[in-house]
């Protein structure tokens, strides 16, 4: 399950605290769909950092139904002829539903960016009205919560390595990958600028540190929990740790 690093926290009371965050999951759930609440989470992060992992972690017990998870494809010839929006726009949430994205249009401001798939104008553009864009949705009743997990470089270096013997993991293997250690300083650049420009108080950016696979998972939820409403919520068993939860300052755009 978690081949690479070996975590601080042992499976038995990682799997005992996973269940009681899950559980909470399912209230949330029931009152999104209950109330019809639109819910919109982002993970983003470098290849390898473990998005996959934490949204399953998320969806484990949740209504198939109502929640969806999307995990877009490189944009086909049509795509880049649309605005650049228009392919997440068609994924949002509608009343009562749970949507997770595995990357997001912050592909324009990270992948597209350092891998030469978008012009330096292009880039601006998203840059600067990325915000305005999310303030529309979040006026709009759609709740935004986005999640950048961190990784050092031995770390990815590791799990890269890792996934390439794995039979279970062939299929998370592409040419992208090939150059994330490379290009490990202008991805680290192009995260600094993504997380000082685009974290509004509408939707700001929280950073969960995610070498240890099963720390992340547990603080990750436990956040996302802590930032929505619902009834019953069992305040105690929110624990998140500032060391591996860090909220980037809404303020600083
Ligand atoms: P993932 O890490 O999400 O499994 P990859 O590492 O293959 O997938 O690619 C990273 C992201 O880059 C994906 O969202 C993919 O759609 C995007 N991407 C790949 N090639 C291009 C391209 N030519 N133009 C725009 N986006 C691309
Ligand atoms: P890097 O090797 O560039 O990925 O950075 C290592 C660690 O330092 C990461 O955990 C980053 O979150 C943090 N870091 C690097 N640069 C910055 C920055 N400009 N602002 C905030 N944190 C940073
Ligand atoms: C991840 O671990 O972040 C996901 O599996 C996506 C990837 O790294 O390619």
């Amino acid at each position: 399950m978690l081949p690479v690093s070996n975590s601080e926290i042992h499976e038995h009371t990682y799997e005992a605290d996973l269940r009681l965050l899950q559980i909470e999951l399912v209230k949330l759930q029931r009152h999104i769909i209950q109330k019809g609440k639109r819910l919109l989470v982002i993970l983003e992060g470098r290849d390898a950092a473990g998005k996959d992992g934490s949204i399953k972690s998320i969806t484990e017990h949740l209504s198939p139904r109502d929640s969806r998870i999307v995990a877009l494809n490189k944009p086909s010839p049509h795509e880049e002829g649309e605005w650049y929006f228009q392919r997440y726009v068609a994924q949002l949430p509608t009343a009562g539903e749970f949507v997770l994205f595995n990357r997001s249009w912050y592909n324009r401001a990270g992948v597209e960016k350092v891998m030469g798939f978008c012009t330096d104008d292009q880039y601006k553009q998203f840059m600067n009205t990325v915000n305005d864009f999310e303030s529309l949705l979040v006026g709009s009743d759609i709740q935004i919560i986005k999640y950048y997990l961190d990784i050092s470089k031995e770390e990815q270096a590791a799990r890269l390595k890792d996934r390439a013997k794995d039979p279970l993991k062939q299929w998370k293997i592409s040419p992208i990958d090939q150059k994330a250690q490379k290009m490990w300083s202008a991805y680290s650049e192009a995260r600094d600028n993504m997380l000082k420009k685009t974290s509004s108080s509408d939707a700001p950016w929280t950073v969960v540190s995610a070498n240890d696979k099963r720390l992340a998972h547990l603080n990750l939820i436990a956040n996302l929990l802590s930032r929505v409403d619902y009834p019953d919520k069992d305040k105690k068993i929110l624990k998140i740790d500032p060391k591996i939860v860090l909220t980037w300052p809404a303020d600083s755009k």
